[in-house]
């Protein structure tokens, strides 16, 4: 990406300064092998992708879908490298449909296109839960059992190389943690087998700029995690 351009994207952010190299959180990433997860059968991807949909959208495992307009699934490619995983729809999200679309979307979108994606090419964005918690309280425990299923649905089909958490409630029950957001961040950790990053959720971002520049470095060291997976899959391709 051109630096101006991402000078940009950077400002649309709301963060006006590079960081210097040196004074990153995080150690460069530790080469990380690639997953080898098995495609499912071409001809079938569609119809198991309609099969989700269809589920998520009349979902009635737990007592939110007394509450919710409509089940949220994702927004983004049915197969693409990068998987974004937020905590729940909220107000705007469960009147449209689809994740990530008040606010904070628009931050999350902001902060996405500076590291060269965009929902609409090849990013997929989903939530744990797939249906909004009234007043947006903190997703249950028995909520999130329920729902998981729905997510190791969309990883399988959607294959991702990547997946970034969004926010604490995210991360703590992707990696089945309480640990505090802090501690997560600067890591690669592993959801089944698939790479996991964490950083703030953008909703926070907002009420919390000075922390902006920490997601920045957040988004610079997943991207560079991508860029070793790759290496590392073409290296293994290589004859
Ligand atoms: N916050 C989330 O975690 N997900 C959404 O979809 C919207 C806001």
């Amino acid at each position: 990406m051109q630096p101006q351009r991402r000078q940009q994207y950077l400002d649309a952010i709301g963060i006006d300064l590079w960081v210097p190299r040196a004074a990153a959180p995080a150690a460069a990433p530790a080469a990380v092998p690639p997953a080898a997860p098995a495609a499912p059968a071409a001809a079938d991807t569609a119809a198991r992708w309609e099969a989700l949909r269809t589920e998520v959208l009349s979902c009635t495992r737990c007592p939110l879908h007394l509450t919710r307009t409509q089940g949220v699934l994702g927004v983004g490619p049915r197969r693409c490298d990068w998987l974004v995983i937020g905590e729940a729809p909220g107000a705007e999200e469960d009147r449209r449909g689809e994740p990530f679309v008040g606010a904070a979307g628009q931050l999350l979108d902001a902060m996405l296109r500076a590291i060269g994606l965009d929902r609409a090419s090849n990013v997929y964005i989903a939530n744990v839960l797939k249906s909004r918690p009234p007043g947006n309280r903190d997703p249950k425990p028995e909520e999130v059992s329920a729902c998981l299923p729905y997510l190791t649905r969309q990883i399988e089909l959607l294959q991702p190389k990547i997946m970034l958490a969004v926010g604490r409630i995210a991360a703590q029950n992707l990696l089945a943690t309480d640990a505090p957001l802090g501690r997560l961040r600067g890591q690669v950790h592993r959801f089944g087998a698939t790479p996991l990053v964490v950083t703030y959720h953008p909703a926070y971002l907002l009420r919390t700029p000075a922390d902006k520049r920490k997601a920045w470095e957040d988004l610079k060291f997943a991207r560079t995690v991508y860029q070793q997976l790759q290496a590392a899959a073409t290296d293994g391709h290589r004859p």
